[in-house]
């Protein structure tokens, strides 16, 4: 079975994403959406509200799975996952942080192959802080990010704005 992992921590998950994870369903026959359990970073969501936004983002698509993962990448991928990494990739910006990633999940793991999906034009612009950012601000995040994650992102906002 040709499985990939596709992980990032989606704090939140955004329609790029999704646009990443619906192309790589016709590519691999299963996909991991991997959720990293990040304590450092400080997340706007749980780790198990993220996958919970992203299972029902994806619940169209029979064959990905959403799981999460704590510490290295690889570790993850060594417990018998797969050994394919797969990301987005924007614009030049993000390419020194990803070729960083993924030569550095290289050396720790020489068998992982990392895939880059370029991200389709209409979501070039679209990143996860970007969202919550305009979000934070109070401008429209609708078209931005799938359903679920919207409805979630306001149920969050509701209780603050009222009180
Ligand atoms: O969505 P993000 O935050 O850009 O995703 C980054 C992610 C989760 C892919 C990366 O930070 C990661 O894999 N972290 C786990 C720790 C790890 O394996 N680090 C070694 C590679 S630098």
């Amino acid at each position: 079975m040709n499985r990939a992992v596709y992980p990032g921590s989606f704090d939140p998950f955004t329609n790029g994403h999704l646009d990443v994870t619906e192309r790589g369903a016709t590519i691999f026959d299963e996909l991991i959406v991997a959720v990293l359990i990040n304590s450092e970073k400080r997340a706007m969501f749980s780790v198990e509200e993220r996958q919970m936004m992203v299972r029902e983002a994806v619940v169209h698509l029979p064959n990905v799975k959403v799981m999460s993962f704590e510490g290295l990448l690889v570790d993850f991928m060594r417990q018998g996952r797969s050994r394919v990494i797969l990301r987005g990739l924007r614009a030049l910006s993000d390419f020194e942080y990803e070729f960083q990633i993924a030569q550095m999940n290289k050396q720790l793991a020489p068998e992982t192959e990392t895939f880059f999906l370029v991200t389709d034009a209409r979501y070039s612009y679209l990143s996860s802080r970007g969202v919550k950012e305009v979000f934070q601000f109070g401008g429209s995040i609708q078209e931005f990010v799938p359903p679920g994650v919207f409805r979630r992102m306001r149920e969050r906002i509701l209780p603050k704005k009222m009180a």
